[in-house]
């Protein structure tokens, strides 16, 4: 399963073969035509000269009644988000009939781990599922993001950890929404990696944690999200052990694809050792910026290697996404209609519904 490492290819070779200069082009349109459910109904509108294009000899239409462009970028933009939104307004993420475990993992810092697990788990749970997030990272983004306290004063993972506490007893409330749970992690859990080192099932805490409470559960969870640090240690492997499934979030950047491999050999071994139920079951592309070559052609790459496990949705570059957190809030709750929270809705939709579509064809 493990691929060849993957690179990306500098920018320049990034040809626009296209043969229109980048100021010309519809950049918003690219990045939202992604949007799962609405591509569709969003037909970019590709503009492609002739090959005898001659500016000299074009009708004098001012390019804003151009009908191949569609309209402005900006407006092509309102109109795609507009129907995106209805699409979403519409839409039903059906529950999964068991509980699913996500973790949240890639070694790089500051990809989007954390805050997809907040904005995934804040739209599931808007739409009807009960969720929990365990943050696993000692830097405690997580807690912080869904107004849960975190200081080094409170139980969190790390005594669930190192001194098997139940993880009933850490399960707090978030200010998100009365559906969405969150474990806290403190700063404590940065000694942990080297404190579980000495432990009997060093790699199966979380995992015999998280199925106890489950089971005690009158009605468990639908999603538990594992907010997993920037590094491949024994936190991590606990998360791999206690998931069924992996959500790789990769930044459209490059650099992006290096490490990805180990992380794929990684997760082979867990499968082989620790959890034969783990898998790559889905990759989500962030950070997006549709006006560089250089974030498509990553996307391109992913998509290429990955077929089936990326998402259609793609989550743009938005500063709304990045002030959220600072709000103790979701970009869902903190800005509703921003294009950020928008394509997290979109991303949750997706994951609920590829689950509902593959079980169906299962039973059939
Ligand atoms: N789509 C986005 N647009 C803009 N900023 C983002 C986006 N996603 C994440 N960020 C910001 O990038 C930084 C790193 O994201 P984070 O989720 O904390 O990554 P990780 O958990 O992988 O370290 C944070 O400051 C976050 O607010
Ligand atoms: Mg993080």
């Amino acid at each position: 399963m493990a691929p060849e490492p993957v690179e990306a290819e500098p920018v320049e070779d990034a040809a626009s073969t296209d043969g229109m200069a980048e100021a010309d082009r519809p950049i918003e349109a690219s990045a939202q035509d992604q949007g799962a459910g609405s591509s569709e109904s969003a037909d970019p509108v590709e503009y492609e000269p002739s090959a005898d294009a001659d500016i000299a000899t074009a009708p004098p239409v001012s390019r804003e009644t151009e009908p191949e462009y569609g309209g402005t970028p900006l407006a092509d933009q309102i109109a795609d988000e507009t129907r995106r939104r209805i699409a979403l307004e519409t839409a039903v993420l059906p529950l999964p009939v068991q509980t699913r475990v996500f973790t949240i993992s890639n070694q790089k810092g500051g990809v989007g781990k954390t805050t997809t697990a907040v904005n995934l788990a804040a739209a599931l749970a808007r739409s009807g599922a009960h969720v929990l997030v365990v943050d696993l990272d000692p830097q405690g983004n997580a807690s912080t993001a869904l107004g849960v306290d975190h200081r080094s004063d409170q139980q969190s993972v790390y005594e669930v950890l190192v001194a098997d506490l139940e993880l009933a007893a850490v399960v707090r409330p978030s200010t998100e929404h009365e559906r969405l749970d969150c474990v806290p992690a403190t700063i404590h859990l940065a000694g942990a990696e080297i404190e579980l080192v000495s432990l009997v099932a060093r790699e199966q805490r979380l995992r015999r944690a998280i199925d106890k409470h489950l089971a005690s559960m009158d009605r468990p969870y639908d999603y538990v999200f594992i907010d997993c640090p920037p590094s491949l240690g024994l936190l991590t492997i606990n998360a791999f052990v206690a998931a069924r499934e992996v959500l790789i979030p990769i930044q459209c950047e490059y650099y992006a694809l290096e490490g990805l491999s180990q992380l794929l050999s990684n997760i082979e071994l867990i499968e082989k050792h620790l959890n034969s139920e783990l898998r790559l079951s889905t990759i989500l592309l962030t950070m997006y910026d549709s006006r560089t070559n250089l974030a498509q052609q990553v996307a391109q790459e992913v998509r290429d290697h990955f077929p089936a496990q990326t998402l259609e949705t793609i989550i743009p570059r938005s500063v709304r996404v990045s002030e959220a957190p600072s709000y103790g809030q979701s970009v869902i709750s903190y800005d509703y209609s921003s294009s950020g929270s928008l394509s997290y809705r979109e991303a949750a939709a997706e994951i609920a519904q590829r689950a509902a579509a593959a079980a169906q064809k299962e039973g059939n």
